[in-house]
C-alpha cells in the first residue's frame, strides 16, 4: 500500500494526544474510585474531595452522550443534514429467478461515499455503492460473477458457499486492469456473504467490499415483500473503534427514509453481520420467525431479538398487525445510537402513505 493510500484512509489521526487524554482519564478514574473506597470504608475526606466525588454522582443523573463510541466522531449528529431518498440503498433485492444468473462488479477505490449525513469517506466500492450489489441465483443454477478491478491494488472477491478451490476468491489474486471470471454453481440455498479477500482483509473489507448473494431454494419460497439489510461499520479514523454502525452502508438512512410496509403484509428480511462485532437485529413492536444462514426452509425460533455473531446472518419473517411508525435497530445500544436504526411506516390498510418521519435521536435520548 501506497504513503498516499494509507493518508487517504487517515483522515484525523490524534494519536499522541488521545493517548495523552486517555492516561489523564485513567489517572482520574483511579482517584475517583480511590475516593469512594475511602466514603464508603468511612474514612474522612476534605471538602474539596468530597464536593469532586459528588459532581461525579450527579453526572449519571441527566443525559450523557452517546457511549464510547470514537474519539472522533463519538458525539456526531449531524442535524443539520439529513439523505435525501436519492442517496438511500435501495434493500429490495432482485426477484428470484432460475437459470443461468450473471454479474459484473466493477471495483474502484477513494469513491466519496457519505457514510452518515454529512461525514464521507473514501470508500473501496463494488459497481460504487457500499454494500456491493445483492446478487440473487437460485440452488443448482450456475452463477457467473465477473470482477473488473479498476483500483490500483490487487483485489479478488470470495463468496461463502460450496465451490471448487480456484473459485474461492483467495489465491487467484485479480491484478490492477485485470478482470476474472468465477463461476460456480449456487448451493447450498442460503443467505452468502461475499467480500475482498486480498490482504490486510480488515482494510479491503472494512473499507466497504462486501455484499450479500441470496441463493434460493429450488422450489423457492412464498413470495413476500423483501429486503435485503446488511449491517456493517466504519472506523474512519482507524483507532480500532467503529465510528459508524448502519444498515446497508449509510448510518440513520432509513430514519431519514422510512421504509414503507403495507399493515398485514408479509415481509422477509435477510440479514447479515459484516462486521467483527456481535450485532443483534430487533424489531419493535413485533416478533419474528428466525430461519439461522437462510439454509432451512421452515424457522425455528420465534423471537423478537437475535445475536448475530461476526459474519452470521438469518432471515426474519414477520408482519405488522398495526399501522404506524416502528424503529428498526441493532440492540446493541452504541450500534444503535451511532447510525444501525430506522423506522418502518406501516401503512394502514384503508390509509395513505403517512406523514414525516419522527426525528432520529427521538428515541435515543428518551424524549
Ligand atoms: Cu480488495
Ligand atoms: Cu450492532
Amino acid at each position: 500500500m501506497g504513503v498516499a493510500d494509507e493518508a487517504a484512509h487517515r483522515p484525523s489521526v490524534r494519536g499522541a494526544a488521545m493517548k495523552m487524554r486517555n492516561v489523564f482519564v485513567g489517572l482520574a478514574a483511579v482517584a475517583l474510585v480511590t475516593a469512594a473506597v475511602l466514603i464508603i470504608a468511612g474514612v474522612g475526606l476534605t471538602s474539596a474531595q468530597s464536593s469532586s466525588v459528588l459532581a461525579v454522582y450527579a453526572q449519571h443523573n441527566r443525559h450523557l452522550p452517546p457511549t464510547k463510541g470514537s474519539q472522533t466522531f463519538q458525539y456526531a449528529y449531524p442535524a443539520e443534514r439529513r439523505f435525501d431518498a436519492s442517496q438511500v440503498f435501495d434493500p429490495t433485492p432482485p426477484p428470484p429467478k432460475p437459470g443461468l444468473r450473471e454479474y459484473t462488479l466493477v471495483l474502484e477505490e477513494n469513491v466519496e461515499h457519505e457514510v452518515a449525513p454529512g461525514v464521507k469517506m473514501p470508500a473501496w466500492t463494488f459497481n460504487r455503492t457500499v454494500p456491493g450489489p445483492v446478487l440473487r441465483a437460485t440452488e443448482g443454477d450456475t452463477v457467473r460473477i465477473t470482477l473488473v478491478n479498476k483500483g490500483t491494488l490487487p483485489h479478488t472477491i470470495h463468496f461463502h458457499g460450496i465451490h471448487p478451490s480456484h473459485m474461492d476468491g483467495v489465491f487467484e489474486l485479480v491484478a490492477p486492469g485485470a478482470s476474472f471470471t468465477y463461476e460456480f454453481v449456487a448451493a447450498p440455498y442460503g443467505i452468502m456473504p461475499y467480500h475482498c479477500h486480498t490482504m490486510p482483509a480488515s482494510q479491503h473489507i472494512h473499507n466497504g467490499l462486501y455484499g450479500m448473494l441470496i441463493i434460493d431454494p429450488k422450489e423457492g419460497r412464498k413470495p413476500m415483500k423483501e429486503l435485503a439489510m446488511i449491517m456493517s461499520a466504519f472506523d474512519l479514523d482507524r483507532d480500532g473503534e467503529a465510528d459508524f454502525y448502519a444498515w446497508n452502508g449509510r448510518a440513520f438512512q432509513y430514519a431519514d427514509n422510512p421504509i414503507e410496509l403495507q399493515q398485514g403484509e408479509d415481509v422477509r428480511m435477510y440479514v447479515l453481520n459484516m462486521f467483527e462485532e456481535s450485532m443483534v437485529p430487533h424489531l419493535h413492536a413485533n416478533m419474528y420467525h428466525l430461519i439461522p444462514t437462510g439454509t432451512a426452509l421452515k424457522p425455528t425460533e420465534f423471537t423478537d431479538v437475535k445475536t448475530l455473531n461476526i459474519a452470521e446472518r438469518a432471515i426474519l419473517e414477520f408482519k405488522y398487525d398495526y399501522p404506524g411508525t416502528y424503529m428498526f435497530q441493532c440492540h446493541v445500544s452504541e450500534h444503535m445510537e451511532q447510525g444501525l436504526m430506522g423506522w418502518f411506516n406501516v401503512v394502514g390498510r384503508n390509509q395513505k402513505a403517512a406523514s414525516s418521519p419522527p426525528e432520529r435521536g427521538a428515541h435515543a435520548h428518551g424524549h
